[in-house]
């Protein structure tokens, strides 16, 4: 979720909390505990074991099909990697996932039950979508611990308690948070003072404070060191173990590194998809995109 997002819900949060008329002792539940429980990942339904489903999803800008017929699943755990040419419209799939954009048809569902279609941009993130842009979008004049914080606080955990100050639960998880992105060294330095790739992994650590179930990233190594690219693929692989991943990358190295398996995406549609290897000696994808 990026700092827009997070100001977006929480005003939306406080501005729905001033408005709230008080429950009556025998009300089962008002519209705020519908919304918190359908927003509940908890509830999210994999039976099929599909955390991700588009079909035939299509959208065009101006005439121009951006996303042409795109189906694609995602399964829980799976970490799927996304590469294709410049334009084959790989971040407008993100955006159609996170409600950033409608497309003209199509299906997109989360779970086997969640239609994301009918949930706004912030919703979505709530429901579980964590989405990390190319550009670091962190609190540059706040602290790695406050930008911690404050993504601890606006997450969905705040529609049933909000509360300025971390609870012990909520430190202990800000701790880990700080281990997974090895960031425990700079925790109380600003934010701007970080590298480049520091602050790629500072975003990431504020999309793990809202616990998503799926996360999106797009580009994550790009204009990072060697090193750096190196520890994001640990970090990925870390994220796996609890995590849905969908990773858009240009760097075939890291993409060989981390990925169950690869999508190729050209022209909005998927031309090929199957392990590395597979795509790898594919004609058409040596054709289209990594024989340039
Ligand atoms: N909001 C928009 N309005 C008009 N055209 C758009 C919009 N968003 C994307 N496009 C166009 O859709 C196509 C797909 O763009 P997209 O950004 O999804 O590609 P991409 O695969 O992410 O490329 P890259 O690897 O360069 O990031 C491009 O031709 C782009 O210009
Ligand atoms: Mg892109």
């Amino acid at each position: 979720m990026t700092p827009d997002l997070m100001m977006e819900g929480t005003e939306r949060l406080t501005k729905m909390q001033t408005q709230r008329k008080p429950n009556s002792k025998t009300e089962s539940g008002d519209r705020q505990a519908a919304f918190s429980r359908v927003l509940d990942p908890e509830h999210l339904d994999m039976t099929h074991g599909q955390i991700l489903y588009l079909e035939d999803v299509s959208v065009s800008f101006d005439g121009f099909k951006a996303i042409n017929q795109l189906s694609l699943q995602i399964a829980k755990n799976e970490l799927r990697c996304i590469i294709g040419p410049n334009g084959a419209g790989k971040t407008t799939m993100m955006d159609i996932i996170t409600g950033k954009t409608r497309p003209d048809t199509g299906v997109v569902f989360f779970g086997s039950t969640i239609d994301l279609l009918s949930y706004k941009e912030a919703d979505i993130a709530r429901l579980g979508i964590g989405r990390k842009f190319q550009k670091p979008t962190v609190f540059e004049n706040l602290s790695v611990f406050e930008n911690l914080e404050l993504a601890i606080q606006c997450n969905k955990n705040v529609w049933s308690s909000f509360r300025f100050v971390l609870n012990g639960e909520q430190k202990t998880q800000l701790e880990k948070i700080v281990e997974t992105i090895h960031l425990k060294e700079r925790l109380h330095d600003v934010s701007g003072l970080l590298s480049h790739g520091q602050k790629q992994w500072l975003e990431i650590g504020m999309l793990l404070a809202q616990s998503p179930q799926l996360i999106l990233l797009d580009e994550p190594v790009a204009g990072m060191t060697d090193h750096e690219t190196e520890r994001t693929a640990q970090l990925c692989l870390e994220l796996k173990k609890s995590h849905s991943l969908i990773v858009v990358e240009h760097d075939m190295g890291f993409v060989q590194s981390i990925a169950d398996k690869v999508t190729v995406l050209h022209e909005g549609r998927v031309l090929a998809e199957g392990s590395f290897a597979q795509v790898q000696a594919n004609p058409q994808v040596v054709e289209v995109y990594l024989g340039r």
